[in-house]
């Protein structure tokens, strides 16, 4: 979204705040009086993943009840865009009644992910409607995004994925294996439990319209944090990325659609 807006100001009249560990990026637009905010909390609720710089960890834990500590940082906006889906992507979620600090007297359960996912928007859904005012802020939340990371989906190899790929799925309505309906589901009952409690959060319904796009993710072409190995090269498809997405690319549309509802042409 900052990409979209920022290329037509001028340096003088804007600037990026963060530090190099803090889940916060603020962009501002001095003459427009306006910030954007990135702030990263990828399973909304707290867990022991969310530090920005030291998240990879096989073990992740939730607390499953805990939104406060990120969720104080959005309260006092105009717009709010929420989301959270691909970290949730495994069979069982581990979750921690008790805190991180003195996790040794926790109190640990393995929990069905779907199950996980209605507690954890259940969670935010409650702090939604006491936390915001709902009168002044205009709440959003962005479908999943889906991956293409077996391409017997799209009639190729299972073990292929989306490397090498330059043109999108041109089938009719298409859903692969990258998208969970369960978890989709799971949003729009949310999203319906709190409107029947006169909350307004708008669903920005993206998956399938991302789902042709098999040819829009970076692939082999994105930064790499480690060497890659000599196996890895010979075998590109083992490093291409096929979560993220190229810019420009597929998040301009999300953004577009975004836009149109902000100003009502929806
Ligand atoms: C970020 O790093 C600084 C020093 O490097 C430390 O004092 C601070 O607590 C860290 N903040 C977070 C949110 O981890
Ligand atoms: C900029 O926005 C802030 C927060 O909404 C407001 O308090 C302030 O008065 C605004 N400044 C100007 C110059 O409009
Ligand atoms: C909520 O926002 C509306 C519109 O800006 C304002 O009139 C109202 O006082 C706010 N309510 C609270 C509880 O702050
Ligand atoms: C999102 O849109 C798809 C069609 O693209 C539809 O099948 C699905 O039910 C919608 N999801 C929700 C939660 O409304």
């Amino acid at each position: 979204m900052v990409c979209l807006v920022e290329s037509v100001i001028q340096p003088k009249f804007k600037s990026l705040h963060y530090t190099h560990n803090s889940s916060l990026i603020k962009f501002k637009s001095k003459e427009y009086n306006a910030t954007i905010e990135f702030y990263w909390s990828p399973l909304l609720v707290e867990s022991n993943s969310d530090d920005p710089l030291m998240h990879r960890l096989p073990d992740r834990i939730v607390r499953i009840q805990e939104i406060e500590k990120h969720a104080r940082y959005w309260t006092d906006a105009d717009i709010i865009v929420f989301n959270t889906y691909l970290w949730w992507k495994r069979t069982y979620m581990t979750m921690i009644w008790g805190s991180f600090e003195d996790a040794e007297h926790g109190i640990y359960k393995e929990v069905p992910m779907l199950r996980s996912y209605e507690m954890a928007l259940k969670t935010w859904s409650d702090w939604v409607e006491i936390h915001v005012n709902h009168t002044k802020t205009k709440m959003f939340f962005i479908g999943m995004s889906p991956t293409h990371q077996t391409a017997d989906e799209w009639g190729k190899r299972r073990e292929e994925n989306c490397y090498s790929e330059t043109w999108p799925i041109m089938k009719q309505d298409y859903w692969g294996r990258g998208s969970n309906k369960n978890m989709m589901g799971i949003v729009g009952d949310a999203l319906a439990k709190l409107r029947d409690r006169g909350v307004d959060v708008k669903l920005i319904n993206i998956t399938q319209l991302s789902e042709y796009r098999k040819e829009a993710h970076p692939s082999i072409y994105r930064k790499q944090w480690d060497a890659l190995t000599e196996e890895q090269l010979r075998n590109p498809s083992s490093y291409s990325d096929c979560n993220h997405w190229c810019l420009p690319g597929v998040p301009d549309v999300w953004n577009e659609l975004l836009y149109a509802h902000i100003f009502g042409y929806s």
